[in-house]
């Protein structure tokens, strides 16, 4: 093989390298970023893939100029010239990967270590999943509780999640970060949000038939509205969370009904349910502006019908829905207040929509 057939290969394949390399990364595939990690995480992502595309472009180009420059003449039968290794070529492929691969390693150790480091103030928020909704507290501002995840900007967060049922998974793409929330676990994710503004939270993990409804918000708040906003949820008497053994408040210093609605709505019913008192409009399960006819049909008097189906979901299933899509954990995870207040909320809502 002439000289120049190798340097002409060679230059062909940097030049190909180099702009494929440049086409993948001018565009803008990432959503922008909103967190510090996002920023290390998205430095690492492109980091690989720009070694991968240059790799795969000189590789790509060699070979399709090895076919074209040098095909075999239609007459020609001979063999090709043996050739018996050649140990420069060798050490440099083999040092090369390494440096390469070396590189990728470094990189990432030190941005999970960075990623994971917290600061001294760092917020504590504990994330509830269940079928098919998340409820985030924080427990060191009275376990104020809310159905979207607020964050002070710039504040280190960690989030402590738990799961009443099934494996569900946290991802906000703007914090390009995703961690499993496990039954039996308690899993952290550390977020520093560097950007206001309302991002799509959602569930990754197949958790049963609503969990494409399995969806909530991650709002960056600047920390001075973040601070009010929890002084402001502290006094309004948020309804207790679920851990908390207190069965005091909520329907002393609330009305019932709006008692009952904030238990509905911080329990995830509305992902599932429609209810036009709640302004529900869920599919996954029975209409409750039909509860009044569902009751007459299973034979029990509305209130103990609403409870029991509440508790002990399986006991009835209205006809068209099926077994084991309602969570059976209500029973242990709400107080007996909260219950009460449920199912009162429920039975009146019923008859108001059954009168209509
Ligand atoms: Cu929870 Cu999917």
């Amino acid at each position: 093989m002439r000289r120049g057939s190798i340097v002409a290969l060679l230059g062909l394949a940097l030049i190909a390298g180099g702009v494929a390399t440049a086409v993948a990364l001018v565009p803008t595939w990432l959503p922008e970023d909103a967190s510090q990690e996002a920023g290390r995480i998205a430095f690492t992502f492109w980091f690989v893939i720009a070694i991968c595309i240059f790799i795969f472009a000189i590789v790509a180009a060699v070979m399709v100029y090895a076919v074209l420059r040098f095909r075999v003449q239609e007459d020609d039968f001979e063999d090709g010239p043996p050739i018996h290794g050649h140990t420069g070529l060798e050490i440099t492929w083999t040092i090369i990967p390494f440096i390469l691969v070396t590189s990728i390693a470094i990189v990432s150790a030190i941005v999970l270590s960075r990623n994971d480091a917290q600061a001294k103030d760092t917020l504590r928020v504990d994330v509830t999943a269940q079928q098919f909704t998340f409820t985030f507290s924080y427990p060191d501002a009275g376990n104020v509780t809310s159905p979207v995840l607020m964050l002070p900007k710039g504040r280190s967060v960690e989030l402590y999640m738990r799961s009443l049922d099934v494996i569900h998974s946290v991802f906000v793409p703007q914090f390009s970060q995703k961690e499993d929330v496990v039954p039996g676990l308690v899993t952290q994710l550390h977020i520093t949000p560097t950007r206001l503004g309302t991002f799509p939270l959602e569930c990754t993990e197949l958790c049963g038939l609503g969990h494409s409804l399995m969806r909530s918000q991650a709002v960056v708040m600047e920390p001075a509205a973040f601070a009010s906003w929890l002084k402001k949820q502290g006094k309004t008497a948020a309804p207790p969370s679920s851990t908390t053994t207190s069965t005091t408040s909520t329907t002393t210093t609330t009305s019932p009904s709006a008692a009952g609605l904030s238990v509905f709505n911080a329990n995830g019913c509305s992902s599932c349910h429609t209810l036009s008192a709640a302004n529900a409009t869920g599919k996954v399960g029975p209409d409750l502006d039909n509860l009044v006819a569902y009751a007459k049909k299973a034979n029990q008097p509305l209130e103990a019908f609403v409870h029991d189906s509440i508790v002990d979901p399986n006991a009835y299933i209205q006809p068209g829905y099926q077994k084991n899509v309602m969570p059976g954990t209500f029973g242990q995870s709400l107080t007996k207040s909260q219950l009460d207040a449920v199912v009162s909320f429920l039975v009146q809502s019923a008859q108001k929509s059954g009168n209509k």
